[in-house]
């Protein structure tokens, strides 16, 4: 029986690459650039199933190539699906898998280095000792704010927001609110330390540290906008693993310019990989490359599951991580 085909559109870590070869008629992408619209849509016409990343945009006139071609699955690398038009995939009959819980521990990991390394103005400092500014140590240099026992406010409370309450409540002591479309068990919120807060509006005023875990999509488009960041208290921070249109980045970046708030972490941006530049110039954000699933274990986890759902489909099985 012919093996199915299957197109990689960036490199993946190699022992995935490996696997894949050896059970699929496998198109890696050695130079890991960008593959373009027109590029991607020719791969759907050609191929049994389509491996994107975060950074493929996957629209409905990408899609649209699927009709009547022998592509069946779409097996993405991560777990973030809204850079799929789903409706589209749908509407061709294309099934979407992704890759949930190997990446939260590294995510969560990430979310607290942004909290930290805003609240202690880490960049600013590294920046100004290699640029050999530093004159030694003196009471007033570089003054953060203390993150222990601060109030950490989680806005969307899936597995990654729950894995950063467990660090932030257990490690450093922080009181957790945590707002979700759905209030999670009592287990659940005994054992991250976590209270319900109903309302956006007044979590956002009442905690010291801000983080969003919601996913992308129109739902969630600038949820956190001008109106929303001015109810955040003068000494607080903002800080984004989720998707970068989550926030207005340019009322994020007028609120950081007027002191409206104290600080940010950003590791997500709306339109990647470009940076809004007033953001570049500003020293009280920390700006992070997509970094949150970089471990060595989540990205080779990830890989291997996309494997594993593509192995399900075709040996006719329900593929574990199926999103539609
Ligand atoms: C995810 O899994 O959604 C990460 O952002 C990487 O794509």
């Amino acid at each position: 029986m012919a093996r199915p085909k299957i197109l990689i559109t960036r490199r993946w870590p190699e022992a995935v690459e490996r696997r894949l070869a050896q059970r699929y008629e496998a198109t890696f992408n050695p130079t890991d650039l960008p593959m373009d619209a027109r590029a991607l849509g020719e791969a759907l016409k050609t191929h049994d199933a389509l491996c994107p990343t975060v950074s493929d945009g996957i629209d409905s006139e990408v899609l649209a190539h699927a009709k009547g071609g022998p592509a069946r699955i779409i097996g993405n690398y991560g777990v973030g699906v809204n850079h799929i038009d789903l409706k589209a995939a749908a509407d061709l009959g294309l099934v979407v898998t992704n890759t949930p819980g190997v990446l939260t521990d590294a995510t969560a990991e990430l979310a607290m280095l942004l909290v930290l390394m805003a609240a202690r103005r880490a960049g600013e400092g590294e920046r100004e000792l290699r640029s050999g500014g530093w004159t030694g140590w003196r009471p007033t240099h570089n003054v953060g704010m203390q993150v222990t026992g601060a109030t950490l406010g989680l806005i969307g409370f899936g597995r990654i927001a729950q894995a950063m309450a467990r660090m932030a409540h257990h490690g450093f002591g922080m009181r957790i609110l945590y707002n979700s479309r759905r209030r999670v068990s009592e287990a659940i919120e005994v054992e991250t330390g976590a209270t319900f807060h109903p309302e956006i509006d007044t979590l956002l005023a009442e905690a010291d540290f801000v983080s969003l875990h919601c996913p992308g999509g129109a739902e969630t488009f600038h949820l956190i906008d001008e109106r929303r960041l001015r109810l955040m208290k003068p000494t607080a921070y903002l800080i984004n693993t989720a998707r970068g249109p989550v926030v207005d980045e340019a009322a994020l970046a007028q609120a950081l310019k007027l002191g409206a708030i104290a600080g940010a972490g950003l590791d997500v941006y709306e339109a990647e990989p470009r940076v809004t530049p007033e953001l570049m110039t500003l020293e009280n954000v920390v700006l992070l490359p997509h970094l949150g699933s970089a471990t060595g274990q989540s990205r080779t986890a990830m890989g291997m599951k996309v494997a594993d759902n593509l192995d399900a489909f075709f040996d006719g099985r329900q593929p574990q991580d199926r999103v539609i």
